[in-house]
């Protein structure tokens, strides 16, 4: 398949390049890096020995994206592109509802317009907001308990699209809600690239690690968890990539919710723990307070994407520590 990737110069989307190549499939890439460098498609190019056609321009330019799609037929979509920090997104929450409604909107109107009969979107496990009980199912609650902006924009869109497709009844739309991706590509060619303070906590520690910054700070260790610390799904970028490539797999029309998560919960200090094992020393961390709008524990049941998609994540927190750290080690500013 052809397969137009927005946002495909981020994290998640110049991983999901690689795998979509090796599955077989041709992609191209629409991003105006905001967030991002055309460095990552570049070094995805030269891993892969080919040549990824790369748009720059701004998903939420409704001319600019006619006519791309006026020119080159697509099989499907992959929808990365937009913006992702919560705590901006409580800053500034016009930027982060017009970007990240805007873009999926115009995406919508283009598929329709020109018969694409599949949309992947980068949704999120933040569309549970506060958890009722653990493992998340696709068919937990949501929107209740969501804190933020960014939170809201991902309940939106998935709102949005179960109306178009009520609506376009030949489409295909499937919602992917990750958990939290972390680690490289195995290469250290690839990784996570934050342009400011890491929001998320790896790339935090990564920072630490190669003497970026002082210290690691734990916001709470009096969660009812059994250190204390958060409990999350950290999920290895390279099974999330490939979690895009399984729900290709001709898909009915309608819309599909997959979580992809690893079902494991690892905690703040757990996870500290298996960097310092991974880049071979010791890092430091504080106690600090909690960080308002945080959830104790979250972790994912992936049994839906595991039986209709035949996806199993294969990478362990281990193996995400290690990748990282070369990737960090080997690039301590990022693309720059
Ligand atoms: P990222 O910031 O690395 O990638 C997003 C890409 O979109 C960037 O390359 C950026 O330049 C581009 N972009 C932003 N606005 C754009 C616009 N208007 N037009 C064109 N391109 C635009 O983030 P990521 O971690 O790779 O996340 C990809 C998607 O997955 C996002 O939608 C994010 O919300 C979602 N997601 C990420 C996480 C996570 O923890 N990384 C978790 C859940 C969901
Ligand atoms: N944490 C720290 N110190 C830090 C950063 C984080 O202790 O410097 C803790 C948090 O309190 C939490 C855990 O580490 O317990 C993970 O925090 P992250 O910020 O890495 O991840 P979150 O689960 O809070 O949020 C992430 C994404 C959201 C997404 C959500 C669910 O940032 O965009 O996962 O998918 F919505």
């Amino acid at each position: 398949m052809h397969i137009l990737v927005t946002g495909g110069a981020g994290y998640i989307g110049s991983h999901t390049l690689i795998e979509l190549y090796h599955a077989g499939h041709t992609a191209e890439v629409a991003d105006n890096l905001a967030n991002s460098s055309v460095e990552a498609v570049r070094r995805v190019e030269k891993m892969l020995d080919v040549s990824i056609p790369f748009h720059q321009l701004d998903v939420c330019n409704a001319q600019a994206l006619d006519q791309l799609f006026s020119h080159q037929p697509f099989d499907a979509i992959i929808h990365f592109a937009g913006l992702k920090s919560v705590g901006e997104s409580v800053q500034n929450p016009l930027r982060y509802y017009s970007t990240n409604i805007t873009s999926s909107l115009n995406l919508l109107s283009v598929i329709k317009k020109y018969h694409i009969p599949h949309l992947i979107f980068s949704s999120s496990a933040t569309v549970y907001g506060t958890p009722e009980s653990l493992p998340l199912t696709e068919n937990s609650r949501t929107g209740i308990g969501i804190t933020n902006p960014y939170g809201h924009t991902k309940y939106m869109i998935e709102q949005i699209m179960r109306d178009f497709a009520q609506s376009n009844p030949t489409v295909a739309i499937t919602l992917l809600r990750y958990f939290n991706p972390i680690g490289a590509h195995e290469s250290g060619a690839i990784g996570e690239d934050p342009h400011d303070v890491p929001n998320n906590l790896l790339p935090y520690i990564a920072q630490v690690a190669v003497g970026k910054r002082p210290e690691v700070q734990v916001f709470g260790d009096d969660y009812p968890t059994p250190d204390g610390t958060g409990v999350r799904d950290y999920i290895h970028v390279v099974d999330l990539a490939r979690g895009h490539v399984a729900a290709l797999a001709p898909a009915q029309p309608g819309v599909h919710t997959y979580n992809l998560g690893t079902g494991k919960g690892t905690s703040v200090l757990e996870l500290i723990s298996a960097f310092s094992a991974a880049c071979k020393k010791e890092l430091p961390y504080r106690i600090v307070a909690r960080r308002p709008g945080d959830i104790a524990e979250c972790y994912a049941d992936s049994q839906k994407a595991a039986q209709e998609l035949n996806w199993h994540p294969t990478k362990s927190i281990a193996d995400a520590c290690r990748d990282s750290w070369r990737w960090q080690s080997q690039n301590p500013n990022g693309y720059r």
